[in-house]
Parts: structure tokens; sequence; C-alpha cells
């Protein structure tokens, strides 16, 4: 699966570490970084300009976004482009699944500044935010949805079973995880997981998982129900 990136800050998209890492180096995922500023204005590549109306800070120019979005689509046509933008739906699982499955893969358009002028809008399929609050840019965000993309390419991930019960597999979050030693400082494990029936470990991850759900995120458990 390709991802694509148009960015004032290239730099930031590598190298990548731990299974994203092996998963670039295998050839199962691609990250290119594409520097806006080469499609920049003028002498000076400029990209930015003050806001009509006034106001603080700058806004990202539309004609190198669209130059950049046009240039990089005719050497890698089909990606879907996702403009990242606080304003954007918020991502969940749901969506990152849905991400997933869009082949050859991702354009993903990261601002800075005070964000895009209101045109670049046109050029998405879709806006993202990875949540209520505000960065500094979409670099981080891009890298958000990258690898949160990238774990759900098959052969990425040494497990892939791991996906299949973690949080917001099926709306809830993941039941509490142990490993060795069994008593810790006077902390025990739940003996379900020490009886070797599975049965019963499968029956207590799901009470724990339902219970911890409604404790830390109640609003999951009604999306659930309803
Ligand atoms: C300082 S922010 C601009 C915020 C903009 N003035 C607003 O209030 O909506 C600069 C860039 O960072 C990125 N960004 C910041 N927070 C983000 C978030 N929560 N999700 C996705 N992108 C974000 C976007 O690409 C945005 O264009």
């Amino acid at each position: 699966m390709e991802f694509h990136v148009i960015t004032l800050f290239p730099e930031m998209f590598r190298p990548f570490a731990g299974p994203l890492g092996r998963a670039v180096e295998q050839g199962l995922v691609r990250v290119e970084a594409h520097p806006l500023r080469q499609w920049g204005l003028g002498r000076y590549r400029q990209v930015d300009d003050a806001p009509y109306g006034g106001g603080r800070g700058m806004v990202l120019r539309p004609e190198p976004l669209f130059a950049a979005v046009e240039s990089v689509l005719e050497q890698h046509p089909g990606l879907w482009r996702v403009l990242l933008t606080p304003q954007g739906e918020r991502l969940t699982q749901r969506l990152v699944r849905g991400l997933a499955e869009r082949r050859p893969g991702l354009l993903l358009i990261a601002g800075r500044y005070e964000g895009f002028d209101e045109r670049a809008r046109a050029l998405a399929d879709q806006e993202l935010s990875i949540g209520d609050y505000v960065l500094a840019g979409g670099e981080l965000p891009a890298l958000v949805v990258i690898e949160a993309v990238a774990r759900l390419v098959p052969g990425v991930l040494g497990n892939p079973g791991s996906l299949d019960e973690e949080s917001f597999g099926d709306s809830l979050l993941e039941y509490p995880q142990y490993t060795r030693p069994a008593e810790f400082r006077g902390l025990r494990v739940p003996a379900p997981l020490l009886s070797g029936n599975h049965a019963a470990v499968r029956a207590w991850r799901r009470e724990q998982a339902l219970k911890r759900t409604a404790a830390r995120r109640p609003d999951l458990l009604a999306r659930t129900k309803a």
C-alpha cells in the first residue's frame, strides 16, 4: 500500500522504526513525502500569504496545493485524497479500516501556519482530524494515519491475530493484559488467566472488556447497543 504526503517538512517522514520500518523495507508499504515548496510560487517558492480580511498568521495558497496534488496524482493515479485538518471528521478505528481498503493508497495533505485557503478543500475526497486539539502542522496527523492504516495491511504485523481482539475491534476497549510474573508486589494475575481453561479465559476477557468500556468509555457501549 502506498502513502504519499504533501508537506513542508518532508524530513519528518523518515526513517520509520519497528513494524512499520520493516514493512517499508519489505516493500509492503511505501511512504513518499513530496515537498510542497517544490510547487511554490516565484523566485522564493512562496506557498503562503496573508489572509484576506486581515488577522494573524499566514494561510497556504491554493495554487501550490493544486499543482502538488495534480502532479502527484499524475505520477500515482487513483490515490484517495485526505486533507488533514482539525475541522475534519474525527479519526476512529472504523475510519482507519475504511482507509486501509483504499488502493493503491492515500495522498495525505498536511497543512501548516493558519491552515489552507478554503478553496483547497475541493482537493480532498475526505477531511480528517486526529482529535479535538490543534497541532502546528499536519505532519504528525499524517504519521498517525499512516501507522494506524499500515498495521492493517496484510503482512505488516508479525501476529495478525492481535488485531482481532484489540480495543475498538468490536467497539469495546480491550480486556486487561498480563504477563509474567504471576505475582508482583502482592498483585496477582487474575485466576481465570492461569487456569488453562480457554472457555474461562474467553468469558473473563469478555466480561472485563465490557466492564472497562462501561467505566471508561460508556459512549462506545451505547453505540454497540444501538
Ligand atoms: C495550526 S493548524 C491550523 C488550524 C486552523 N487555523 C483551524 O483553526 O482550523 C495547521 C495545520 O495543522 C494540521 N492540524 C492541526 N491540528 C490537527 C488535527 N487535530 N487533526 C488534523 N490536522 C491537524 C492541519 O493540516 C492544519 O492545516
